[in-house]
């Protein structure tokens, strides 16, 4: 295995895309070294990935599947220890998954977030109205004015988190994010974050309200099982991370490539793009969550002509997929809504399919429309190649997108 020629991952994720072509050069399915020196697969083509995503054989959960965690001869230092520490319905594999996710979507009903849109309105005006205010004066961070708020605000609302604990519970899911931590700022995050969250449980216990944290609480499965203690707050620590992560970068992404981009960005204005396909062509160019950790081989699986060994660990790097030029052709780098088949995986694809897609696109859909409606004058503060990356290589985002607003 030593001898094989690999990538190995930038921490930092300064070159996300390039770091990427350089995986697919060494075939849809192949191997990478992680930070910290572990050696794991990583999958780039659309159709591997697809295969991957939907076969049973990988599993996602590290304690019974990952032969070095299992064994204990995975280095404590690992800087990626985090994600396999984590215990929620990401690090769970069959029936227990199952079980798990069958708690939350029961819950995370159609009807509870279509009846999301007004209030979603609501927190994007506020927000728009601080942006405006501060544009007066100069440049302004469309990440942190705007970008992160939003939907921070919406899924804890959604989840009844009090506006005291909502940056301090997301900046726990951010540390485990920056893959530029070391394992020890990692834990002491998590376990500030679970202290917070255990709080929040308690108090939710003692006095529930109309809210999802209070429905976790109540949920039951059909076989009667509830969520247990530290099941729930691995589910509310996680509903908190992924309802804002990828959704911020989502909305930074999209808005940097209609910035770059005056053709589409007109096209869009004028109603001749949709904004569907201004968003879907950002979810495939553009993917918010970038190199996914983790998923595990339960047996040796064949993919792509390739033999993943049981027991290794293998990463979905979601943002070589979709531009994957075997189903995208030449231009598959290329920001182009126009285009006919703006096929993606970046919500996954699978039992692992993400919850959130729909609460994802609707947010996408009403903080977009309003956001280019306020600010017709709106364009970068800085040239394109000072935009600064966010410091991690599993996420596909900007540190900060310095706007005018007028
Ligand atoms: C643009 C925004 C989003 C993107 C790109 C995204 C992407 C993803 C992806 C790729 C997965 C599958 C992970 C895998 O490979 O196993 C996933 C799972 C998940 N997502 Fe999202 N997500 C977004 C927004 C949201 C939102 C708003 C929520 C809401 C709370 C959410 C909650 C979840 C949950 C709970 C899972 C785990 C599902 C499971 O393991 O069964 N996501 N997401």
């Amino acid at each position: 295995m030593g001898s094989r020629t690999t990538v190995a991952i930038d921490p930092a994720g300064t070159d996300i895309h390039g770091e990427a072509e350089r995986i697919r050069a060494l075939g849809p399915v192949s191997e990478i070294e992680l930070p910290g020196g572990v050696r794991a697969w990583s999958v780039t083509g659309y159709e591997a990935a697809r295969r991957v995503l939907a076969d049973p054989r990988f599993s996602k959960d590290p304690r019974k599947h990952w032969t070095a965690f299992a064994e204990g001869t995975l280095d404590p230092d690992f800087p990626l220890i985090g994600w396999a520490l984590m215990e929620n319905l990401t690090t769970t594999h069959g029936e227990d998954h199952a079980r798990l996710r069958r708690l939350v979507t029961g819950s995370f009903t159609a009807r509870r977030i279509t009846s999301l849109r007004p209030r979603i309105a609501e927190v994007t005006a506020r927000l728009l109205d601080g942006l405006e205010a501060t544009g007066k004066n100069g440049p302004v961070d469309l990440r942190a004015g705007f970008a992160e708020p939003l939907p921070l605000h919406v899924i804890c609302e959604l989840l009844g988190v009090p506006e005291r604990m909502r940056t301090d519970l997301f900046r726990g899911g951010e540390a485990n994010v920056d893959t530029t931590n070391t394992s020890y700022e990692t834990v002491t995050s998590m376990e500030r974050v679970h202290e917070i969250a255990g709080d929040l449980i308690a108090a939710k216990r003692e006095d529930p309200e109309d809210d999802l944290v209070s429905a976790l609480i109540r949920a039951r499965d059909e076989d009667g099982s509830r969520l247990s203690g530290t099941e729930l707050m691995g589910t509310v620590l996680l509903l908190v991370s992924t309802g804002t992560e990828p959704v911020k970068n989502l909305l930074t992404n999209a808005t940097a490539e209609l910035l770059t981009h005056a053709e589409h960005r007109a096209a869009v204005m004028e109603g001749r793009l949709t904004w569907e396909s201004v968003i879907e062509e950002t979810l495939r160019v553009q993917a918010p969550v970038a190199h996914l950790p983790f998923r595990f081989a339960v047996e040796d699986v064949e993919v792509a002509g390739v033999t993943v060994p049981r027991g290794e660990p293998v990463l979905v790097h979601y943002a070589a997929v979709g531009r994957d030029p075997s189903v995208h052709g030449q231009s598959a780098d290329v920001f182009d809504p126009g285009r006919a088949d703006k096929r993606h995986l970046s919500f996954g694809h699978g039992v692992y399919r993400c919850v959130g897609m729909p609460l994802a696109r609707l947010e996408a859909e009403i903080a977009l429309t309003m956001l280019f409606q306020r600010f017709p004058e709106m364009r970068l503060a800085v040239p394109p190649a000072d935009l600064k990356r966010q410091s991690t290589f599993i996420m596909n985002g900007l540190a900060a997108l310095p706007i005018r607003t007028r």
